[in-house]
């Protein structure tokens, strides 16, 4: 998708359809209403409907006659002008490219010159809701493929660098988006540890950050128990990927992420019901939304230096495979008992957070489609957020609030703990149905260095059940956007 900046007037602009956000309150409405009519005359009829209120979540499309064809025009309510945010103009914005979408290739958006929010941030709210609500999953129709818009243009009056630049910016981070949902969404024979590994090489390519890949033998070496225990049922290899961005000192600590790289979960002896398993193969969206932020942070040469960490394994049942009752012994040493191989997700992880101690990072944030009980929770609208460091959560919650990828703080209490106690082992895998995500999130406190620590939830906000205001049905693409925030306001703290 290209998006760009364009100082010319919408009458002018090739583009086959043109969105105006339409406020509900004077002077604004009929000052927009006005000039539509004066830039597309053929219009003016539509726009004296009721339709036209300016009335938030409302659209109005009409055909605009130009000499030689007829050029969509759409005007997108969005309330009050006193009350409008970001989160309305994404909202917004997304409306309009999916309300203009079929049978075009291009959209312009006009910027509104009576937004509240600088002309910067206007500018990148608009470009992130056109953008995100305008993706779509193609790649495997032959018959009938989806229509994606090419281009997005952003209009607006101004000659302004700084305008420009929130525009390329707000682009790149919407590419690592796609990048993530196209990973989330790929079905399980297609991507799996070795070739999700290879996309977050091309990915590197393309974004100038450092992969390296840990095949079985290295990961062996590693000790990495949870992760070869996991495998133990799968035909495909493991793999462990370590990508990095410097872009920060070169002594600075880095911040470390993690992503769970089930590549499809099966429940493996501990088998899931048939019924919907194959969403399973999107329990690597931990994975895709790091592979995601490191692709955005690259190429936005942010001045930080970030590490992503992906444990990557299929969870299958096989002859091979490891059992209930089994104990297995991770990377730092403890052991653990395992009580259903369906909480696979937490044995992978646990690998990866004491791997993450190597880099003495400033922190580590773990990002997993991790509970089935974090969905019943907060649902499909609110990642969990758990964690160790009060700043650490804070920082979260400030990015979260800013992105509009809202998380929602769950307890960590020792009183807990009580449900992962094993008479055998250091700690059992699964701790029964209440409080399934909290449980998961102190099993993954064990293995826990000596830094500050917070973990993500994404079962339910990675996985739609259906269409969001801005997310498709399937891979959301959740993180990415609450990372490179996080990332971004690191240091300048705001
Ligand atoms: N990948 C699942 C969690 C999941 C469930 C994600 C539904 C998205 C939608 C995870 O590996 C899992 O199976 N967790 C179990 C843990 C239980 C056995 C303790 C669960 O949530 O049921
Ligand atoms: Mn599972
Ligand atoms: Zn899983």
């Amino acid at each position: 998708m290209k998006v760009r900046y364009q100082q010319v007037s919408p009458y002018q602009v090739r583009a086959e359809a043109i969105a105006y956000f339409l406020p509900s309150d004077e002077p604004y409405r009929t000052a927009t209403l006005d000039r539509i009519r004066e830039e597309f005359p053929s219009v003016a009829p539509a726009l004296s409907s009721t339709d036209a209120s300016g009335k938030r979540g409302t659209a109005l499309l009409a055909y605009a006659a130009d000499q030689d064809r007829s050029r969509k025009v759409v005007l997108v309510g969005v309330g009050q002008t006193n009350e409008l945010t970001a989160e309305t103009f994404r909202r917004a914005a997304s409306t309009a490219a999916r309300r203009v979408q079929n049978g075009i290739r291009s959209c312009a958006l006009v910027l509104p010159e009576w937004s509240p929010l600088t002309a910067e941030d206007t500018a990148y709210a608009i470009v992130e809701g056109a953008v995100l609500g305008s993706y779509k999953f193609g790649r495997y129709k032959t018959v009938d493929p989806p229509e994606q818009l090419e281009e997005i243009s952003i209009l607006g009056t101004e000659r302004s660098v700084t305008v420009r630049r929130a525009i390329e910016q707000a682009a790149i981070v919407c590419k690592g988006v796609y990048l993530a949902r196209d990973l989330a969404n790929m079905p399980g024979n297609d991507l799996y540890p070795e070739t999700l590994a290879e996309y977050a090489r091309q990915a590197s390519m393309e974004a100038g950050f450092r992969v390296e890949v840990f095949t079985k033998r290295k990961i062996e070496q590693l000790k990495m128990g949870g992760l070869l225990a996991v495998n133990q049922g799968s035909v495909r290899p493991p793999v462990f990927i370590v990508m990095e961005w410097r872009g920060g000192k070169s002594k600075d600590a880095p911040i470390v992420l993690v992503g769970k790289g089930i590549t499809f979960d099966t429940g493996g002896i501990s088998i899931k019901p048939a019924e919907r398993m194959g969403e399973m193969k999107m329990d690597m969206h931990g994975a895709a939304s790091v592979i995601g932020t490191l692709y955005a942070a690259a190429k936005l040469k942010l001045p930080v230096n970030v590490v992503g960490l992906v444990p990557a394994t299929e969870n299958m049942p096989s002859g091979s495979a490891y059992r209930p009752g089994d104990i297995i012994r991770f990377m730092n040493g403890k052991t653990a008992e395992i009580d259903n191989t369906d909480a696979e997700g937490r044995l992978i992880l646990a690998d990866a957070l004491t791997y993450a101690e190597r880099y003495s990072p400033k922190a580590v944030v773990d990002i997993a489609t991790l509970t089935g009980a974090c969905v019943i929770a907060l649902g499909h609208v609110t990642t969990g957020l758990m964690g160790t460091d009060r700043l650490l959560l804070e920082r979260i919650k400030v990015a979260a609030e800013k992105t509009g990828e809202y998380v929602c703080e769950l307890p960590l209490y020792d009183e807990y703990l009580e449900q992962i106690k094993s008479d055998v082992a250091d700690v059992k895998n699964s701790g029964g149905r209440p409080a399934g995500a909290i449980t998961a999130a102190l099993f993954l406190k064990h293995f826990i260095g000596n830094y500050p620590w917070a973990h993500l939830d994404i079962a339910g906000t990675g996985m739609a059940p259906k269409e969001g205001p801005y997310t498709p049905k399937g891979g959301t693409g959740v993180g990415v956007r609450l990372f490179v925030e996080m990332l971004r306001s690191w240091d300048t703290g705001t």
